[in-house]
């Protein structure tokens, strides 16, 4: 971890649940000197006004934590928006970044761009090696190409300007700052939301859709900001230990699953919902399951700390406190 607490740093996205996170990391270690603009004071799709920005602020480190991010209705609602604003977000900020002496920079990829029938547990070389998910395919082909774009800077400019930009890949994240939005957030706000609401109301039983037996992975939102802070500090030889030119994102995850069963189990608890849970078997159950290696980043000397249990409980607590 470099010493210098002064280094200007631009957290892009910083009112997002990833951003926030980051934010508060960098903070908690001493970082003084971060900058950020609210998506009302500079729209990242606006290439004017991003290359402004870069000359005014000439930041030494970016975190690039600003995207548009969604569930499936979303993703197939506005396919041309998920398309459209993440490539140009990413373009300008990566390249404005480039252009303005920037050396270091993270880019966030997801573990949904990984081809939908990858091998489990998903690792890095997956990546490109077969067809996407439909329904996010113009998200998965936009992030793909932010990965690939860091790398081609890196290639290309890495000896003659000193670019190194790395890439991490998330699995699903949960914890304060999520959207809890009734009919487009992610299962954990969803489950949340409708525990918190059945016990409020006292309702006897919470149905949820699918048999309860598909298992997911789950990483707490501070997890993810503190590996990005450690991914982004690595030395360079460390980093290239474990990634190539040619494939150089890292993934993030808790590295262990559970089934939906037992997310709905704890996340009773942590509302202190205390009715019936009720799995309707009739409706679809999507993949059976789907996780991450985190082989690499673990090898990288990574693991996490914030445990479903405890995670839930912040999460529910900063629900709760909205
Ligand atoms: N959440 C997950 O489970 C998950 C999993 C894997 C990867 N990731 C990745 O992590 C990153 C952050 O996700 P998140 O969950 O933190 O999303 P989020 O909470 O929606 O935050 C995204 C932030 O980006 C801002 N933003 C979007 N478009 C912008 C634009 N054109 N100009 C300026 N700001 C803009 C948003 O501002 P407004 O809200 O004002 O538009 C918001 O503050 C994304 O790259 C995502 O792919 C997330």
């Amino acid at each position: 971890m470099s010493k210098d607490l002064n280094q200007k740093i631009y957290v892009a996205g910083h009112r997002g649940m990833v951003g926030s996170a980051i934010v508060r990391n960098l903070q908690a270690k001493g970082f003084n000197n971060i900058v950020t603009r609210t998506h009302a004071e500079m729209d990242l799709t606006d290439q004017a006004a991003v290359k402004a920005f870069f000359e005014q602020e000439k930041p030494d480190q970016v975190y690039l934590a600003a995207a548009k991010v969604g569930g499936i209705h979303a993703n197939n609602t506005f396919p041309a928006e998920f398309i459209y604003d993440n490539l140009m977000v990413q373009n300008n900020v990566i390249h404005q970044a480039f252009l303005n002496g920037v050396k270091k920079l993270l880019f966030l990829g997801s573990s949904c761009i990984y081809p939908k029938l990858a091998a489990q547990p998903m690792s890095e070389d997956a990546l490109l090696t077969g067809k996407l998910e439909p329904t996010n395919e113009p998200y998965a082909v936009a992030k793909i190409a932010g990965i690939k774009m860091c790398e081609s800077y890196n290639r290309q400019y890495g000896q003659s300007h000193g670019v190194d930009y790395r890439s991490v890949m998330p699995t699903n994240l949960y914890g304060p700052g999520d959207n809890y939005h009734p009919e487009n957030s992610h299962v954990i706000p969803a489950l949340i939301r409708r525990f918190h609401e059945a016990k409020i109301n006292n309702a006897p039983e919470v149905v949820i859709w699918g048999t309860g037996t598909p298992r997911r992975e789950f990483l707490y939102v501070d997890d993810m900001a503190a590996a990005s802070v450690f991914v982004m500090h690595l030395a360079k030889a460390t980093y290239d230990s474990q990634t190539q030119p040619m494939q150089s994102h890292i993934n993030v995850g808790y590295g262990s699953d559970v089934t939906i069963n037992e997310l709905a189990q704890a996340v009773a608890k942590a509302t202190g919902y205390r009715g019936n849970i009720v799995f309707d078997s009739t409706k679809p159950d999507g993949a059976p399951r789907k996780w991450m290696s985190s082989e690499r980043l673990n090898k990288l000397g990574w693991t996490p700390k914030v445990n479903l249990e405890e995670g839930l409980v912040q999460a529910y607590l900063a629900f709760d406190g909205q």
